[in-house]
């Protein structure tokens, strides 16, 4: 297992990180307060490449691996987690998705706006009543002969707002059950498609996360995405790379409220000593950078897995599983360290406190993590011992 970091790795690293701190950290917590879409710095995440970073540079992405990916969502997430959900969803669930099972059609028409951002894109997956359930779709793609009907609801929509293509999954034959699902190539310009209100939310304010409505929306057949009654496992196969993202964006959270408590805890001084030498205080953040060394292992790993072509669905969902839970307990740590301050705004580590729970939620709870992983021991044996699953290639 080898996930060192290359120079072109290290210079990924670096624009990342100097993008967050010049670009995004001065304004976030404004936006963060009135829930305003970070509009500009989408635009600069784009002129940047960090919005179709694994894109083929044949369809105007970056071409770059997971690993460098990762490392990007980890640096803007130590700062600004509105934008590296909207970067997130972009990357792994929209274009990756598209690019891996598109067509060629598909592919040159929708990739170069999505991976250059002149585009944003929506996975459009939950809904009102399926949510974790995700095989009881009730928004329905009813096979028309030239086009699919879409109607139906969903939910929890990031990039719900502002996204000009959704991927939208839908039930076309229930007798079926989930090999009856396809998703969809859907416009958002198109007639029917009509967009709910901004949910306004503990973390991520500044995101845009809506409800969309369907109403008898043509989807012109083109649009499936890999065979018909593919679109479940198209789903299933997407979240298994997308859940690498989320875990790289909890790792940045817990990054990030570690660096502020570990600068603050040397600055600030009790009882004729700065904190970081009260054993206390000292111990926490020894905990705190133990379990963000473990998660980042993880992270890594599920990246360099998904890089090498190896089976990585155990390795994603226990990575997110890992560092999700990592990101709150380090977050809330953080704000302890920095007793009332971080109970307030300016310190910035409340602000991550709240982003952290919402990576324990999206793209699967921790509970069907568990799910995911616990199936995974024991199907083909899929889970091998670290050396031997090196082996295996898929
Ligand atoms: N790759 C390929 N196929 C897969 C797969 C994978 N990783 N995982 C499951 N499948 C296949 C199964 O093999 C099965 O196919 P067959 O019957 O042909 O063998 C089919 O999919 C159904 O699988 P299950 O029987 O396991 O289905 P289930 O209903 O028992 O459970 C689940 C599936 C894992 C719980 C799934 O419903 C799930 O992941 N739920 C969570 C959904 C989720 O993550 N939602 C996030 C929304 S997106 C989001 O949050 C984005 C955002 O905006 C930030």
């Amino acid at each position: 297992m080898r996930f060192d970091l290359s120079e072109e790795h290290l210079a990924v690293q670096e624009a990342a990180r100097d993008f967050a701190q010049k670009e995004l950290k001065p304004g976030v917590i404004e936006r963060d307060s009135t829930m305003a879409y970070p509009k500009d710095q989408v635009r600069m995440m784009g002129e940047l490449g960090f919005l179709g970073m694994m894109t083929s540079p044949e369809y105007g992405g970056g071409g770059m691996d997971t690993l460098s990916y990762v490392l990007a969502m980890e640096e803007i997430s130590k700062v600004d987690n509105s934008c590296s959900v909207i970067m997130s969803v972009n990357n792994s669930l929209v274009c990756w998705g598209l690019e891996t099972y598109g067509t060629e059609e598909q592919k040159a028409k929708y990739l170069p706006k999505l991976a250059s951002g002149e585009h944003i894109g929506a996975f459009c997956l939950s809904e009102p009543e399926a949510g974790s359930d995700a095989t009881s779709q009730r928004t329905t793609a009813i096979d028309m002969g030239d086009h699919y009907l879409l109607n139906g609801t969903k939910n929890w929509i990031t990039n719900g707002g502002t996204s000009a293509i959704h991927l939208v999954i839908a039930q076309t034959d229930a007798d079926k059950g989930h090999r009856g699902i396809n998703c969809l190539i859907v416009e958002t310009s198109w007639d029917g498609v009509e967009i709910g209100a901004k949910e306004d939310k503990l973390g991520i304010r500044s995101s845009d996360t809506h409800t969309i409505m369907y109403t008898d929306v043509k989807v012109p057949k083109e649009n499936r995405v890999g065979a018909d009654g593919f679109g479940f496992k198209f789903a299933m196969k997407t979240l298994a790379g997308g859940r690498i993202g989320i875990a790289a964006q909890a790792l940045g959270i817990a990054g990030g409220a570690y660096e502020l408590a570990l600068a603050y805890s040397q600055e600030r001084s009790a009882f004729g000593k700065e904190i970081f030498k009260h054993q206390a205080i000292g111990f926490k953040l020894a905990d705190m950078a133990t379990q963000i060394e473990a998660a980042k292992m993880m992270v890594y790993r599920a990246a360099w897995l998904k890089d090498q072509g190896m089976d990585y669905a155990a390795a994603s969902s226990m990575a997110k599983l890992f560092a999700s839970e990592t990101a709150i307990k380090v977050a809330v740590e953080a704000v302890q360290v920095h007793g009332g301050y971080g109970f307030v705004k300016e310190y910035h580590v409340e602000r991550l406190m709240r982003d952290a729970k919402i990576t324990q939620i999206y793209e699967g709870t921790s509970e069907i993590q568990r799910v995911v992983i616990s199936r995974e021991l024991v199907r083909n044996n899929a889970y091998l011992p670290i050396a031997a699953m090196e082996a295996e290639t898929v």
